[in-house]
């Protein structure tokens, strides 16, 4: 079996070994992180793998995994370049970064990839019982790539290529789509409670629109589920809201403003292809009439 180390063994790098682990895809190797305990606790959950406290002590490894931060990862590719560890193949785990990351150690000969999860990590435990169908997007060198989607592949991912240039963006549809979920909940919850809504009744209005909103966006796809006063088309409505949320806090104002315009856009856009679809049924009508 292929071995792996793991640099870096928190919520992700957990997660992703204990399931190569548990599938019998790798052997868990060498493991690095800050602190021996924490080294020593990570082995523990993934069931497998030797804490080691510095570079030196890691045994040569058909794959590496750099699971830290992503302020770390260039630093920590720096320090391995300059180790003496034989060149391997190496990802990241970022979805902003792509494997240019790792430089220092493609200039020493490691075949160098990235592979982002687009699952939302919170703990290493749950996020090993969500893993499985988590789409897994990867990227840089070939030979690397074509390794990871058979080791991703065989824990339940859903692997696809995406090119260098365009991980910030994917990167960004991910923070949209549930990094900004809790921010929008946290400023509509304080928006409540400056105007009054009593406490109590907040954990429920929580739960029903959080949940309302799911299962319509699921069902009817997001333009279709719009509701509210840009939906609706009314930009009187819109703009006296804008005010009053500017003149209670003038970031959510601006943020106000700013979701605004896009779901005018989404509206506008429905209205359109809808317009489009009902030309298309006259068009179609009119000309079997004239058949
Ligand atoms: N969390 C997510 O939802 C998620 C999703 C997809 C991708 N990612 C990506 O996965 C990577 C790891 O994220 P994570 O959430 O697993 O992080 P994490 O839970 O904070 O774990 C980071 C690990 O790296 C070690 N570490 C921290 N700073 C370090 C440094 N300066 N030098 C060396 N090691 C360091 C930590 O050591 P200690 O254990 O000793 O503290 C820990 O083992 C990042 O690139 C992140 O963008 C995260």
């Amino acid at each position: 079996m292929a071995t792996l180390n793991l640099i870096g063994a928190g919520r992700v790098g957990q997660t992703l070994a204990r399931r190569w682990q548990q599938h019998g895809y790798f052997t868990v190797q060498d493991v690095l992180t800050r602190s021996a305990d924490s080294a020593a606790a990570a082995c523990t959950f993934i069931g497998a793998g030797r804490p080691v406290s510095d570079l030196g002590s890691m045994r040569n490894a058909d794959v590496w995994m750099l699971a830290v931060p992503d302020a770390a990862i260039a630093e920590n590719a720096a320090l391995l370049a300059a180790s003496e560890a034989p060149a391997s193949s190496i990802f990241h785990c970022s979805g902003a970064l792509d494997s240019s990351a790792l430089a220092a150690l493609q200039a020493c000969g490691w075949r160098c990839a990235s592979a982002h999860c687009l699952l939302s990590f919170t703990s290493a435990h749950s996020a090993s019982q969500q893993f499985p169908g988590t789409p897994c997007a990867l990227e840089g060198e070939a030979s690397t790539r074509a390794v990871l989607h058979a080791a991703f592949s065989a824990i339940g991912a859903r692997c696809f290529d995406i090119a260098a240039q365009n991980k910030l963006l994917y990167h960004a549809g991910a923070v949209f789509a549930t990094n900004f979920l809790p921010v929008l909940q946290a400023t509509a919850e304080a928006a409540w409670s400056a105007s009054g809504v009593p406490a109590e009744l907040l954990p429920d209005l929580r739960q029903a629109l959080l949940h309302n909103a799911v299962a319509n966006i699921t069902r009817l796809g997001p333009a279709a589920a719009l509701t509210g006063p840009a939906a609706r088309g009314d930009l009187a409505a819109v703009t006296r809201q804008a005010s009053a949320v500017s003149h209670w806090d003038p970031a959510a104002g601006a943020a106000y403003r700013a979701l605004s315009d896009l779901a005018l856009r989404l509206a506008n856009s429905s209205k359109a292809s809808e317009a489009s679809a009902a030309s298309t049924s006259c068009a179609g009508a009119f000309s079997s009439k004239s058949i």
